[in-house]
């Protein structure tokens, strides 16, 4: 197959109506705090036990069109005993990895983080591709105050994130453009709206330069909505906000944005997208790819104990059905019940 045939059905695969991401790629440190908050001590054999429970579970394909893996996870061989890409293939999704090596502080710009990975990326790359990956992440991170996220952040950011995706869609593999505009803080939803605003057409005019083809990639935003430490806004003034700026600056040409989570509760997440999509047609499929707001049920559920299989598979399933809904406008509150 070419590299532009591989582009599209990867893109074709992952885009589906009532379909999502699942994003199960959490670094150590992260999924550590995350076993720490159901008691759970953080081995790489509870992580593959946790996660081979997930990817089996029965019917997550009519949902989920994707996995988002961790390094680690892409060359684990899975409690049933086939490798977790095939694992995943044999549900009918699509087996994805982070290449991204996390951020550090920007230097001369205090209270901004630039994201590290490009150096040796291509050869990677290469090395995922034979394990089985056919698509990419590559998370940018920006924190919001008065003064941040400054210029310089914005634009180096949105650099890495084009050279990022270049490399990737010459090798054949999809890449998720994530420029994740931090709920931290006490902003309002209209500054939330500015930064986003801004970060995103940063993120797009580097993508053009670096001639990348927009038809093969997917946007993985956060959602616009007022900081953690404000009121909350709700779902139909988020998908307002949201859909006023988004319809600015992400040219038509992109198929998809799959939103993060980003803190948001598994139910507000859910409401959120289905606000947006309760809007009428827009020009890109609107959907998620969503950590903490598929996942953490299915934690709770399962409590480092493979005897609580059967529910946190009905944990994981549950979300995604009703995320799958939220994609096509469908779901409703007691939907939850
Ligand atoms: P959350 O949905 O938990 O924000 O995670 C999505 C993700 O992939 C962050 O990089």
């Amino acid at each position: 197959m070419s590299i532009q045939a591989e582009l599209n059905s990867t893109i074709q695969a992952l885009i589906q109506p009532g379909k999502g991401i699942l994003a199960a790629d959490e670094s150590h440190p992260t999924i550590a705090k995350r076993f720490k908050a159901v008691g759970v001590e953080c081995t790489e054999s509870k992580r593959l036990e946790y996660r081979s429970l997930v990817f089996s579970t029965p019917g997550l394909g009519e949902f989920i069109s994707g996995v988002i893996l961790f390094e680690e996870t892409l060359g684990q061989n899975s409690l049933e005993r086939v490798t977790i890409p095939a694992l995943l293939e044999n549900q009918g999704i699509v087996p994805g990895i982070k290449v991204d090596k996390g951020k550090k502080p920007l230097v001369n710009a205090p209270g901004d983080e630039i994201t590290y990975g490009l150096d040796g990326l291509d050869d990677r790359l290469e090395i995922y591709k034979n394990q089985g990956a056919r698509f990419a992440k590559w998370r940018a991170v920006y924190t919001i105050s008065e003064t941040l996220p400054s210029r310089q952040a914005v634009e180096a950011n949105a650099e890495m994130l084009a050279r990022y995706a270049a490399l990737c869609q010459a090798i054949g593999i999809v890449p998720i453009v994530e420029p994740e505009v931090l709920i931290d803080g006490d902003h309002t939803i209209e500054r939330s709206a500015e930064v986003n605003e801004v970060v995103i057409s940063e993120v797009f005019n580097a993508l053009r330069r670096h001639r990348v083809q927009l038809e093969t990639i997917i946007l993985k935003p956060s959602m616009v909505t007022p900081g953690k430490e404000c009121a909350k806004a709700s779902p139909e003034e988020v998908a307002e906000a949201t859909l006023k700026v988004f319809r600015k600056v992400v040219p038509a040409a992109v198929p998809g944005i799959s939103f993060l989570s980003g803190g948001q509760t598994p139910e507000e997440a859910t409401s959120n997208l289905n606000a947006m999509n309760c809007h009428g047609p827009q020009p890109w499929y609107l959907s998620f790819s969503y950590g903490r707001a598929l996942q953490e049920p299915a934690q709770i559920a399962w409590a480092g104990d493979l005897n609580n299989k059967s529910y946190t598979q009905a944990a994981m399933l549950k979300r995604a059905r009703l995320n799958g809904a939220a994609s096509q406008g469908l779901y409703t509150p007691d939907m939850e019940t």
